[in-house]
């Protein structure tokens, strides 16, 4: 079973960035051989390095505990004024220290995005993307996930995705994942 650990970019209840990532963690159920879990980065201070120099805050040990147990990562974001959200942005500042033990080097990481706007989180998952680079992530180059309209597509009431076109690019999105974490996990074990 490989261990996909997730973080959504927006912190909000009722976020359609939550939607998406639920509504890919069940795809990835019907996929099989995976299960993603969600690590939260509310809780994450501000990073600064005196912080760092008295050792990590017992929330980013926390963190960081969780995301070392990844076999790899999946990264849900919005989009806010045309880049990543500050949490987000923290929360991979800190994943990031020190930088000899980075937690993302070398590891195999996914994006995918969803806005009420027109062009779907592309330039938020442009700059995430080389923002993973800089940290020598494995970044997956798709399928790109930039769900549009994300507010026409989804059930208020029920809070999940309904739309059946992203749906089926999704599944497609959970099978490429599977094999892009397991062909580094093989790797890993050689
Ligand atoms: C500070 C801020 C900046 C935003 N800038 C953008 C933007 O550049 N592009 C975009 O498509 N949507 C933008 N939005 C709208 C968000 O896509 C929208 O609020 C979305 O619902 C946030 O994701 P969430 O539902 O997962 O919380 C912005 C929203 C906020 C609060």
């Amino acid at each position: 079973m490989l261990k996909i650990v997730s973080i959504c970019g927006s912190l909000r209840k009722d976020s359609f960035n939550k939607m998406l990532l639920e509504a890919i963690k069940q795809e990835s159920k019907e996929v099989g051989d995976m299960e993603i879990t969600i690590v939260e980065i509310d809780k994450l201070p501000l990073f600064n390095e005196d912080l760092e120099i008295g050792g990590d805050p017992v929330e980013v040990i926390d963190f960081k505990e969780k995301l070392r147990e990844a076999d790899g990562i999946l990264i849900v974001t919005p989009e806010y004024n045309s880049g990543i959200p500050g949490g987000l942005k923290n929360a991979l500042d800190w994943a990031s220290r020190p930088i000899q033990s980075s937690i993302f080097a070398n590891l195999p990481v996914a994006v995918a995005g969803a806005t009420p706007g027109s062009i779907g989180t592309a330039l938020s998952q442009m700059q995430l993307r080389q923002i993973l680079v800089a940290m020598n992530a494995n970044v997956m180059s798709g399928p790109k996930v930039l769900v549009g309209g994300v507010h026409q597509k989804v059930d208020s009431e029920t809070k999940q995705i309904i739309d059946q076109r992203t749906i089926s690019h999704l599944r497609s999105f959970a099978n490429q994942l599977k094999d892009f974490v397991m062909m580094y996990k093989k790797e890993k074990n050689k």
